[in-house]
Formats: structure tokens, C-alpha cells, sequence
């Protein structure tokens, strides 16, 4: 059975991916030390996944105790999900963003070269589109200047991965760029947990549903948009999790590639309030104010290179993952 070291395992995207793994009969190795998780997320894959999965506790910018996970463990590949990921906190304190994503990044990099993994998967993400000219972007738009920190991050990050391919690497790499991941495990063990006052639209639509946010502010309604808001491409989380799957299945001829992974159709953010109240029967109360200072117009994924190479499209609506989302927000309140 292959075993899989999942950084981050224990963060909400890599939960889900580590049921999927599981489901495909690979032996996932956590590693996360938690700093924005909780045992909740542990408990919740235990639930789902029984003891087909490994935890270790380790800060991956430890290096030798990342190294000493290689060291005891046969490791075949390798989903490098750890980082920090709040586009306003990054703004604030910069350098606890690029000492944690790139000193992570590499040191699980060395790691890869020195002990001759198969294949490495990391997380990168729309935002190295930047504003981009075009609405629907493909592979091959050109990345543009990221408005924050922890969008340099990705930016530089998929950077360094491009510049140690210039060398043979014992490892293939794919870089997978999420759009909005939403929605939760449909079982209601996973989901995301949100530290504090939410900055993504869909935790603070399920937090207002369940009474613990008076009202959602729609940032901006005279965008050109049909509406006048912003249009997204949100992706259930469990097909952001198969697509890791697809990944470490994937055989292709180059050393390094990169993929897409959105569901190609975009959505604006009054669209997503409405399937809300339609598929929770709530009525969610909303107000419309200024425009959020970075946010872009319009994004969506093209997705065509993804279904056609890695035999990976999305499989879950908008709806079926504001569903899940809203059964997952449920389930918190359980655990309070
Ligand atoms: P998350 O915060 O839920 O998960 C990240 C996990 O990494 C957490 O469990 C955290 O405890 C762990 N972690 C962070 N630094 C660590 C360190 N130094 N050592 C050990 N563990 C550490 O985030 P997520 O939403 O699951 O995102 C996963 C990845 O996907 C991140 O790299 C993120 O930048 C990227 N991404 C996320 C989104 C999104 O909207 N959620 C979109 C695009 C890309
Ligand atoms: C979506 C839309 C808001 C909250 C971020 C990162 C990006 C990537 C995905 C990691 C926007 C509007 C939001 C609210 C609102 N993450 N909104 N009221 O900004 O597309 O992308 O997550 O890589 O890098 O920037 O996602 O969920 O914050 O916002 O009106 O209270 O919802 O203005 O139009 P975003 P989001």
C-alpha cells in the first residue's frame, strides 16, 4: 500500500483529501502540529477512516523532524497542503507568511529530493492569476502580481518548484491551482473551521444562518457583473480532495506540470445567497455595502486540461456543497 505524507493533513482541505486517499487504498501519513486545526478534524477522519490513516505532531519547519518522518517511513509521495492561508492576516504580519509557506515548502522539497519520492503535489491557487485580463483563465494565462503576501507566497512558491526542475528531480511535481473550495464532508465528521471572524464568503453565510453573525455584508454591488457583485468559481472540498487523487495517478511526460482546479463555471456572491436560503429554507439576512479593498471583478477556471489529463472533473454543485457546508455548520454547534 503506497504511502502518501500529507502536510496539513489535518487543515480542511487536506482532511478531505485524506478520506479520499483512503477510499482509493493508499495509507495517508499526516503531518500537522495543529496551529490552525483541532482535534475536532482528527476525531471526525478517525469516524471515517478508522486507523487507515497516520497522525504525527511536527512543525514542518523543523527540519529535522520532518526528516526523521522520511527517515522511519517508506514515504511514495508527497501533498504539501501546510501553509497559512488568510489573504488580510498576511497583510498584517508578512514575514510569519513567508517564513511558514516557503521554509515549509522547502525543507519538504529537500526532503523529496533527498529521500527519492515518487511525485509531489502542491497547493497553489488562482490568486497567481492575479487580476487577470481575461474572465475565465486557462494554465497558460500569465501569472500576474498577487495583491498580498500570502498570494507571493504561491506565487513564489510554484517559482521555486519551477526552478529546481531546471535540474532532474527524482520527483514529478503537479501544481494544482484551487479556486473557492466550499462545503464539507456530506458525512458532517469534516469541514472547515474558521479561527475567529470569518474572511471567505461561505463560512460567514453559515455562520450568520446559525445566529453567530447578525447579518452578511455583500462586499460591492456595482461590479460589471450581471448583478453587480463578484463572480467566483466555488468547488465542493471532496472534489478538491479526488482531484489530489487524480494527481498522484497522473503519468504524465513532464517533470513538472500544473492544473486548474475549479469547476469552470462562476457564480456571483448574490447567486450563492440565494441558493443558500433555497437550499437551507432560511431566510439569510444580508446587507449590501462597500466594495472589499483587492477583491477582482470576475475569476473562473478553465478546465478543459484538467478533465482531458488527468480524467478529473467536478462531480458536485453549488448547491450540493451549500448543503454540506450548512450540515457541517450544524454539526459545529454540536461540539460547542
Ligand atoms: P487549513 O489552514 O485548514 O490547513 C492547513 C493545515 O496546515 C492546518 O491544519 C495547519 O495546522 C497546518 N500547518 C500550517 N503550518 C504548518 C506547519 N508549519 N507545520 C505543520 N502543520 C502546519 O487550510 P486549507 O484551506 O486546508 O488550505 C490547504 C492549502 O491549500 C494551503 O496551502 C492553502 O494555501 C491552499 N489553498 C487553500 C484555498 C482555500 O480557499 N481554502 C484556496 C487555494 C489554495
Ligand atoms: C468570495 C467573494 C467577496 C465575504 C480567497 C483568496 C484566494 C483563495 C480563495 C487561497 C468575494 C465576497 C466575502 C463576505 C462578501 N484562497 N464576500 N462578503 O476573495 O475569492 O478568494 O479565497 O488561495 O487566494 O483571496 O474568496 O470567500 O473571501 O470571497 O461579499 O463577508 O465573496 O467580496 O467577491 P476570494 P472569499
Amino acid at each position: 500500500m503506497k504511502k502518501i505524507l500529507v502536510t496539513g493533513g489535518a487543515g480542511y482541505i487536506g482532511s478531505h483529501t485524506v478520506v479520499s486517499l483512503v477510499e482509493q487504498g493508499y495509507f495517508p501519513v499526516i503531518v500537522d502540529d495543529l496551529r490552525n486545526s483541532s482535534l475536532v478534524l482528527l476525531e471526525g477522519l478517525k469516524e471515517l477512516c478508522g486507523d487507515r490513516f497516520s497522525f504525527l505532531s511536527i512543525d514542518i519547519c523543523e527540519k529535522s523532524h520532518l526528516f526523521s518522518v522520511f527517515e522511519s517511513r517508506a514515504i511514495d509521495a508527497v501533498i504539501h497542503f501546510a501553509a497559512y492561508k488568510s489573504v488580510g492576516e498576511s497583510c498584517d504580519v508578512p514575514l510569519r507568511y513567508y517564513q511558514n509557506n516557503l521554509i515549509g515548502l522547502m525543507n519538504v522539497l529537500e526532503a523529496c529530493q533527498t529521500f527519492k519520492v515518487e511525485k509531489f503535489v502542491f497547493s497553489s491557487s488562482c490568486t497567481v492569476y492575479g487580476e487577470p485580463e481575461v474572465r475565465q483563465v486557462f494554465e497558460s494565462t500569465p501569472k500576474r502580481l498577487p495583491e498580498s503576501p500570502y498570494g507571493f507566497t504561491k506565487w513564489m512558491g510554484e517559482q521555486i518548484i519551477e526552478d529546481i526542475h531546471r535540474n532532474p528531480q527524482p520527483f514529478n511535481t503537479l501544481c494544482l491551482r484551487y479556486f473557492n473550495p466550499i462545503g464539507a464532508h456530506p458525512s458532517g465528521f469534516i469541514g472547515e473551521l474558521p479561527v475567529g471572524i470569518p474572511n471567505n464568503l461561505l463560512p460567514y453565510i453559515t455562520q450568520t444562518a446559525a445566529g453567530i453573525r447578525e447579518h452578511l455584508t455583500v462586499f460591492g454591488d456595482d461590479y460589471p457583473t450581471p448583478d453587480g457583485t463578484c463572480i467566483r468559481d466555488y468547488i465542493h472540498v471532496c472534489d478538491v480532495a479526488e482531484a489530489h487523487v487524480r494527481a498522484l495517478q497522473h503519468e504524465g511526460s513532464l517533470p513538472l506540470d500544473v492544473f486548474n482546479i475549479g469547476t469552470g463555471k462562476g457564480t456571483s456572491v448574490l447567486e450563492m445567497v440565494r441558493s443558500f436560503m433555497d437550499v437551507s429554507g432560511l431566510n439569510l439576512p444580508y446587507q449590501l455595502g462597500a466594495r472589499r479593498p483587492g477583491d477582482i471583478t470576475e475569476i473562473f477556471a478553465n478546465v478543459e486540461k484538467s478533465k482531458r489529463e488527468l480524467g478529473w472533473t467536478a462531480q458536485r454543485s453549488v448547491e450540493d456543497a451549500l448543503r454540506d457546508a450548512w450540515n457541517w455548520e450544524q454539526q459545529l454547534k454540536q461540539h460547542d
